[in-house]
């Protein structure tokens, strides 16, 4: 009988916090600003856009010997997961003299803040980036903004403020973590094997150590509500009031946080997160990498996971066309059986999929290229950052002889889930670049998918997107337009 308890503790500014008695889907915000009446953190949308909530989450690295920050939007983070982390806010970065911090000073001798709703989470981010890049360019400091949204100041100022802020003396830029470590590790000492957080109502939070508990905790109640990231869940608790019997969370199971090189693939655990991926594909692929860099913003890719965008199923989910594309596999695990499902035979329609009463993805296998395997990928959307898509193309292939061969071809709102193309693939198949022709793509795609307009956009421009991007990427796979781009 595992115990439970109805506490959660973390650590905020080299002291424990215990917060007794709290809803299973309190989130971090609520509780920051309600019970510890924090409220330089703001809210702004409560769905990871604004990004006026913005928090530093640390946690302990697995040696137990420093703690590592991430920014994280704190409307999307359930107050559980917190548990054995420390917390940074707004007001943790005041230092020991009284002075602000260097950002905080940048930003106001800089004009970076008018009304200031905004600026508690623009330092956050900031500070957050300042913790692991000493000198950041621009182009760094552009992308680590890409989640907060400022109404009145402009960014110039902003992005000047960071720029003179990074040439602060680095122990002022840096979080003190010493107090931090001892109480982690203590936290981490009495905490148990298992966490089994009740709340008040008698709902479960329910953090598993081992991928065996957990699959045990899911055959015993698969009606249980699986938790990774958040970045899902979280705006279903703010905007639908789930207010699920049972939470089962996957970010204490250390099996599947990890990522093993399997030869010829990666096997990646159900708990990497977004950010882990893009650092693991950037050199062999590179546009799957550019795909997840404009995937939400840092603190989103930082917590999302790649089995939960799968998981979630929606019809522009951008993972999945580059997965199917890849040929990726999942693994997936019910009690103690697992079966591998090929991607292209995960979903069975519009939000649904092969998953069985208590099966779980357990984790996800990545092909590397063979030798000649070209991988192209591009994502459409109305903004370049912090946006979700149009559509997602994806397309892989080895020319042979000049030919197209191996052409597998995906799209993300095309349809009801993302899908491949097989009536664009064989079209593909066997023709030279020169040979493939738009009027023929037109007439494939028109062939294979149901005209609908969306809200995101008409079934008119989606329909020559789809068209335009394989047309590009086949395009571009001609030796032709290489020598006269050169
Ligand atoms: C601000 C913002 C920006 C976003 N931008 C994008 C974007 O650019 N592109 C895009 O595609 N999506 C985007 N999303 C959607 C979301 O971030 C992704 O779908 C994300 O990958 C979900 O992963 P997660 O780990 O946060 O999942 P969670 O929220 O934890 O879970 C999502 C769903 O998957 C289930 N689940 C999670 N893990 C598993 C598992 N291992 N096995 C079975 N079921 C599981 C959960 O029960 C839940 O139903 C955005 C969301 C926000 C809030
Ligand atoms: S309140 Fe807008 S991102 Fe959290
Ligand atoms: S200063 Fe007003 S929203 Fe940014």
């Amino acid at each position: 009988m595992i115990p439970t308890s109805d506490t959660v503790r973390f650590v905020l500014d080299g002291a424990i916090v215990q917060a007794c008695g709290e809803y299973h889907t309190t989130t971090v915000l609520d509780f920051l600003r309600e019970q510890l009446h924090r409220t330089g953190t703001k809210e702004g949308c409560a769905e990871g856009d604004c990004g006026a909530c913005m928090v530093l989450v640390g946690e302990l690295d697995t040696d137990g010997t420093a703690v590592k920050y991430q920014s994280v939007n704190s409307c999307l983070q359930l107050l559980p997961t917190l548990h054995g982390k420390s917390l940074k806010t707004i007001e943790s970065l005041r230092r020991a003299d009284g002075r602000p911090h260097p950002v905080q000073q940048s930003m106001a001798e800089g004009h970076g803040t008018q009304c200031g709703f905004c600026t508690p989470g623009f330092v956050m981010s900031l500070t957050g980036l300042l913790q692991t890049v000493s000198s950041p360019t621009r182009s760094e400091i552009n992308d680590a903004l890409s989640g907060n949204l400022c109404r009145c100041t402009g960014y110039k100022p902003i992005v000047e403020a960071a720029l003179k802020a990074a040439q602060a003396p680095r122990e002022q830029l840096v979080l003190d973590d010493n107090a931090e470590l001892e109480l982690l590790l203590d936290i981490r000492r009495t905490s148990g094997d298992e966490v089994v957080l009740r709340s008040p109502s008698g709902k479960e939070f329910f953090a598993p150590r081992t991928v065996a508990a957990l699959a045990d905790y899911l055959v015993q109640y698969p009606q249980a509500t699986i938790l990774a990231g958040s970045t899902e869940i979280g705006l279903q608790v703010n905007k639908q009031f789930l207010q699920p019997e049972r939470i089962v969370y996957l970010g204490e199971v250390q099996e599947l946080r990890q990522t093993q090189d399997l030869g010829d693939f990666w096997r990646v655990g159900a708990q990497v997160s977004l950010a882990t991926i893009k650092t693991l594909v950037s050199d062999i692929y590179p546009d799957f990498a550019e795909v997840l860099r404009r995937f939400g913003s840092p603190p989103i890719r930082s917590t999302a996971t790649l089995a939960g965008n799968v998981a979630n199923g929606s019809p522009i989910g951008d993972c999945m066309p580059c997965l199917l594309a890849i040929g990726a596999t999942l693994q997936l695990r019910r009690g103690a059986t697992t079966r591998a499902v090929p991607a292209d035979q995960f979903y069975t329609g519009q939000k649904s999929n092969v998953l069985q009463a208590g099966e779980f993805i357990a984790a996800i296998d990545l092909p590397k290229p063979g030798t000649g395997h070209v991988f192209r990928a591009h994502k459409v959307s109305k903004r370049f950052d912090q946006d979700i898509s149009a559509t997602c193309c994806a397309m892989s292939y080895r020319l042979t002889d000049g030919r197209f061969s191996d052409v597998r071809l995906a799209y993300n709102g095309l349809a009801p889930a993302p899908c491949r193309a097989p009536a664009l693939e064989a079209l593909i198949l066997g023709r030279t670049p020169e040979e493939v022709t738009a009027a023929e793509l037109d007439q494939a795609i028109a062939r294979s998918f149901t005209a609908r307009d969306g809200l995101r956009a008409s079934w008119a421009y989606r329909s020559l997107l789809a068209r335009n991007l394989v047309l590009q990427f086949v395009q571009e796979a001609s030796p032709a337009t290489f020598e006269e781009v050169a």
